[in-house]
């Protein structure tokens, strides 16, 4: 049997529970894969009650025998890294064993994150919300082909004068053009060379290795971070996260051919939900909003912020579905809307009178979008940790059976709990 190779990505604006549906997934697979962004993502994993944060480390890391990889087109802070292996080690999981990071991550520097502040700080009200993290920065000095990167550890010599160059870069723009303080160069080298040790054990050829496993036929999950509606050139720019986080995204930020990748499955939350600043046409700025973020537990991970809920919005997702060639979807926290009287579906908008089916790019033209919508019956009825489609209230079915429609897209699974498997399969993805 050859590799088959299946792309989950997000179909919003992020914590659409990637996370736990990967982590599902990977009794099928040999690895997961993550292919951009770092570690603003924040993937929670629930086993058997227990709760698991993941944010740089694939979430596959919660499965034994799971080889979990860092891919090229990921931005990675060592501090973040070291430190997140040892929260896992703390709870009885170690990863070291299975994680290869490949050599050609950008290294997210203590400099990017001040970079992150200062930038959001100048902004003032237009700020974007980012984590803070220094994603942003060190996406920057990548393409600018100034970023030092894993690799580069294992010069230390080298990489100090790297550094020090960098850094004069970095403390130009903090005190001239932020006016805040600049950083030391050798304090930062010294503390981004302390994780030498831990990281370079870990670093692998991603690519050797995937096309190795592909090759002894084991199958292999790539793990979009993010959403589409926060790529950095589908998304709702400029309030987007600075990596593509389309499904497009895996080959190049993996190390693999387009071909090797065979289904995209798009995760979809039965309602939406946005962390930071930016257009969002179905908000609910009312009580069910309020309800939402309370029963859906919606603040972030990564930053503890509470996260901005509306409705489903089916435009939105009809680009999604478009730009990423999707073949089949996953609909999570179904159970967060049980009890409610009525649902809405956003089926469309109205842009300056006109009728429109498609989300636009950019912020400013989201920003005119007046969502039309269509009422369905809610349900009274429990779903959560349900396992069987038939075991459905006849409204929750009606309510996924018209999202499908729709978006014109199958619904594979539906999720009715944050455990693992609390889950209902229609259609696998690796089938
Ligand atoms: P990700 O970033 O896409 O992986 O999503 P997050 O983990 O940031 O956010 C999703 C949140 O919803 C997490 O707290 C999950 O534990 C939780 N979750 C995932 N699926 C379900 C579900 O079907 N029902 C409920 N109630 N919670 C879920
Ligand atoms: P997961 O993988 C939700 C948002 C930030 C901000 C914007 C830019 O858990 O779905 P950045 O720090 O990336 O420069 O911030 O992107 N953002 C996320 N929102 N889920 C995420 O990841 C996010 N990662 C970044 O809130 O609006
Ligand atoms: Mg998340």
């Amino acid at each position: 049997m050859g590799s088959r190779n299946v792309i989950i990505f997000g179909s919003q604006w992020g914590d659409e529970g990637k996370g736990k549906i990967v982590d599902w997934l990977t009794e099928s697979v040999g690895g997961v894969v993550r292919f951009q962004g770092g570690h603003n993502a924040g993937h929670t994993l629930v086993i058997g009650g227990r709760k698991q944060v993941l944010r740089l480390i694939p979430s596959g890391m919660l499965r034994p025998d799971v080889i979990c990889y860092i891919g090229n087109g990921v931005v990675v802070s060592p501090e973040a890294l070291t430190k997140e292996i040892d929260e896992l080690k703390a709870s009885g999981v170690d990863p070291e064993p299975r994680l290869r990071v490949s050599g050609s991550c950008p290294l997210i520097l203590p400099s990017h994150v001040a970079l992150d502040q200062a930038r959001e700080a100048r902004r003032g009200n237009a700020k974007i919300g980012t984590t803070g993290r220094g994603i942003g920065p060190a996406y920057e000095d990548k393409v600018a082909r100034r970023a030092v990167r894993v690799n580069d550890l294992r010069d230390p010599a080298g990489f100090r004068a790297r550094v020090t160059d960098l850094m004069e870069y970095h403390n130009f723009l903090l005190t001239k053009y932020y006016g805040a303080e600049a950083l030391d160069p050798n304090a930062v080298a010294d503390e981004v060379l302390g994780y030498s040790d831990r990281i370079l054990p870990m670093v692998h050829d991603v690519p050797a290795l995937l096309a190795a496993a592909m090759a002894r036929g084991e199958n292999l999950l790539f793990e979009g971070a993010q959403g589409v509606l926060l790529d950095v050139d589908h998304g709702t720019y400029p309030f987007v996260t600075s990596s593509n986080c389309s499904a497009g995204a895996a080959a190049a930020g993996a190390g693999v051919g387009p071909g090797a990748l065979h289904f995209v499955l798009g995760i979809v939350k039965a309602y939406t939900t946005r962390v930071g600043g930016g257009p969002f046409p179905t908000e609910l700025s009312d009580a069910i909003g309020a309800r939402l973020a309370e029963k859906g537990n919606e603040f972030g991970s990564v930053t503890g912020r509470p996260r901005r809920c509306g409705w489903i919005d089916a435009p939105a997702l009809k680009r999604a579905i478009q730009l990423n060639g999707v073949g089949g979807l996953c609909i999570t926290k179904l159970d967060v809307l049980d009890g409610l009287e009525r649902v809405k579906l956003c089926v469309g908008y109205e842009v300056d009178g006109e009728r429109v089916d498609l989300l636009p790019f950019g912020a400013e033209a989201v920003a005119r979008c007046e969502p039309v919508y269509e009422e369905m019956p809610g349900w009274s009825e429990n779903t959560f940790g349900l396992t069987d489609y038939d075991a459905l209230p006849t409204n929750a079915r009606r309510y996924i059976e018209r999202i499908s429609t729709l978006v014109g897209a199958p619904i594979d699974i539906v999720s009715t709990g944050p455990d693992r498997d609390q889950t209902i399969l229609l259609r696998h993805p690796f089938a």
